[in-house]
């Protein structure tokens, strides 16, 4: 027991912890990635607290000596591990005790709780990892907007990549492949705005709040913060130490995303399906079969849409480890390590990865051009009444029962002849027969927000500036 950092009042002790509780009660294995972080703020509380005067100038540069060899160790990967090593702030201080001696070693902590030392470090990192986290998002929502841009006319077409837009998954009305592209955007937009807003809540320092009271030397914590680059401060020392909002924000907010990518996966799933044939999916992204020969699987989007189930299992799990927990610090928040050090890790492979697909993706116009269907423009055949002055209501029954005559029939709505349709009602004219155009029906969806070229390109403006 007395080679344990909190060892001094254990008396009963013989042969020490339970080696299974040894490793169930440690965090070593995980939280040593955050060697840095934890010397960091190490680095920046022995400062502070040689500006209270609790520890000398001299001895403050030797700390910070000894923290930085401990750091060139985990950098070469040269330090070792030792068995009473329970987590990153022990192994770390246990360290600096053998290089600088224990006489100076021994002041670091005067004041400090690794309750405040565990945030510290989580947050430091988050902050980081959410910085490149939002540069891959950003880097994925600039090839939506590319793409979207370049396909709305793209050169080698007398027409637009006109697709049929679904509800139910039942053939509704043509819209641009565009409008479907940067429907995500504006998914992924919203999460790219939520995550600027969480990553103000994860970068503010808990440093110099002690174990739960706050810190008894008049520690200046806004130097700390200052020093480590934090907006701000958890200013509540009990409120510091037993919050983990800051990652359960972060998984919150990493199943919304995954949410939205596993849906768009599954559309280019279902999109590329032989029976839809409107994209192909890059070899770089597909994997085969190891019996049938000819399969090609989209497995890139599989995984993206199966990943999703993951994040939000972290995001669940965390919530419950929290929910009936008593105030401050309780060694169930250890908890919090692995769902955030996972949940990085997958959505920052999943984001590149959807950029990937995205970027390399086949669409075939042909292919949706021939999935239209002139039902698709019953609803352009009730607006044209409506522009003759009937009323609505009445024009969807009529476009309704043009519906029924063309099934009825066994002919496509856009070849009844113009005595069936004026059998129907008299008010159809000759130039009921521009209705049956889908050029023309998304054109005319030009309201703001709408499938027409030029509102396409305005939202795709609109897209581009938010990630200017
Ligand atoms: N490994 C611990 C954790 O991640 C560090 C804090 C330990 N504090 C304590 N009083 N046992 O939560």
């Amino acid at each position: 027991a007395e080679n344990m950092l909190w060892g001094g009042r254990f008396t009963e002790w013989t042969g020490g912890l339970d080696p299974l509780m040894h490793k169930y009660n440690a965090s070593i294995l995980y939280d040593k990635l955050l060697y840095k972080e934890d010397i960091l703020g190490s680095i920046a509380y022995a400062r502070a607290n040689a500006k209270s005067g609790i520890i000398s100038n001299t001895e403050f540069t030797e700390i910070e000596r000894g923290l930085q060899e401990v750091q060139k160790e985990w950098e070469a990967d040269t330090f070792v591990i030792m068995p009473n090593d329970e987590d990153i702030h022990t192994a770390n201080e246990r360290r600096l005790g053998e290089i600088i001696g224990k006489d100076i070693a021994g002041k670091l902590h005067t004041g400090r709780s690794r309750n405040e030392q565990v945030v510290c470090d989580m947050r430091l990192w988050l902050r980081n990892q959410i910085q490149e986290i939002e540069s891959h998002l950003v880097a994925f929502m600039k090839v939506i907007a590319a793409r979207a841009e370049a396909e709305v006319n793209p050169p080698d077409l007398d027409s637009g990549v006109i697709m049929p837009g679904y509800t139910h998954l039942q053939r509704a009305m043509p819209v641009l492949w565009s409008q479907h592209l940067l429907s995500y955007g504006f998914y992924f937009a919203n999460d790219l705005e939520r995550l600027r807003e969480t990553s103000k809540r994860v970068n503010r320092s808990p440093l110099g709040c002690g174990a739960l009271a706050g810190n008894g030397f008049d520690i200046d914590r806004d130097m700390m913060a200052e020093e480590l680059g934090f907006t701000g401060l958890v200013l509540n020392s009990m409120n510091a130490v037993g919050d983990r909002d800051f990652v359960t924000e972060f998984l919150q907010w990493g199943s919304m995303l995954m949410q939205h990518i596993s849906r768009w996966a599954e559309d280019l799933i279902l999109y590329s399906s032989t029976e839809f044939s409107f994209i192909s999916v890059a070899d770089a992204y597909s994997t085969g079969s190891s019996l049938m020969p000819h399969k090609k699987n989209p497995d890139g989007l599989e995984c993206l849409r199966g990943k999703a189930g993951r994040t939000f299992g972290h995001m669940a799990g965390l919530m419950m480890t929290q929910k009936g927990l008593p105030s401050t610090y309780q060694k169930d928040l250890q908890e919090s390590w692995e769902p955030m050090l996972d949940h990085v890790k997958t959505i920052s492979d999943s984001l590149q990865i959807a950029n990937g697909i995205l970027a390399t993706l086949t669409i075939k116009p042909e292919r949706m051009k021939a999935a239209l269907d002139p039902f698709m423009l019953a609803t352009d055949l009730a607006d044209y009444l409506v522009r003759k002055g009937v009323p609505f209501r009445e024009t969807h029954h009529i476009s309704g029962r043009c519906v029924a005559k063309s099934e009825e029939l066994g002919i496509p709505m856009n070849e009844l002849s113009l005595e069936q349709l004026q059998a129907i009602d008299s008010r159809f004219g000759e130039d009921v027969s521009d209705t049956f155009d889908y050029e023309r029906s998304v054109e005319m969806r030009s309201a703001k927000g709408g499938t027409s070229r030029a509102r396409v390109l305005e939202q795709v403006k609109i897209l581009k500036d938010m990630l200017a």
